[in-house]
């Protein structure tokens, strides 16, 4: 039978039509944060899921994996390592000046053009076992370029965890190779 905390997880988030533009259903999650029982669900669904993996890193990708990754890290025991977009980590060379850190890059393509995610060099180390954190998978290229991030800097990815994934990923739970796991579909 199905867990019964995902009705209620469903129904906490809020779905706002043509947003950010015409033909979009928006997965507004931060009414699901407003929300303590259903948030704490949430949280606790992961962490049962991961505690005992021997998680050490758990990567939250900008900007909404970082409501959830924290928590899920502080309950396992695990680091938190934000994967963030272009230029908000220190370390980047924009004016040919290194700065103390460094980050590497990873571009990938949206639907309409393309972004980019960042990592510190020295976040993640060989024999790291990390999970992805993100509240939702569309395309799953978001978190395809999170996966070689955390592969660059030598780190082991177990899994990919969303709240909210598309249907289309039901039948092939995977991206870029790695399982793919989410609580709700969106409605
Ligand atoms: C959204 C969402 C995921 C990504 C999923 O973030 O939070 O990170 O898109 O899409 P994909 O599976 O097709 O890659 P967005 O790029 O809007 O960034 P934001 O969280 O910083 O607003």
């Amino acid at each position: 039978a199905e867990d019964p905390r995902l009705k209620a997880i469903t129904e906490a988030i809020r779905v706002v039509p043509h947003f950010p533009k015409q033909g979009i259903m928006f997965q507004d999650i931060t009414t699901l944060l407003l929300d303590h029982k259903v948030f704490k669900d949430t949280i606790d669904i992961f962490v049962d899921r991961y505690k005992d993996m021997g998680i050490s890193i758990v990567a939250g990708v900008e900007a909404r994996g970082f409501f959830f990754g924290p928590s899920i890290a502080l309950a396992i025991g695990s680091k938190f390592v934000p994967l963030r977009k272009p230029r908000k980590l220190p370390g980047r060379n924009i004016t040919g000046a290194w700065y103390l850190g460094e980050v590497i890059s990873e571009k990938y393509v949206l639907e309409y053009g393309s972004d980019c995610l960042e990592m510190h060099v020295g976040a993640v180390k060989p024999g790291d076992k990390a999970i992805v954190i993100d509240d939702l998978v569309a395309t799953g290229g978001t978190l395809s370029a999170a996966i070689s991030l955390l592969e660059r800097g030598g780190a082991e990815v177990v899994e990919c965890a969303c709240v909210i994934g598309l249907s289309h990923f039901k039948d092939d739970c995977s991206v870029n190779g790695k399982p793919l796991y989410f609580l709700v579909e969106p409605r």
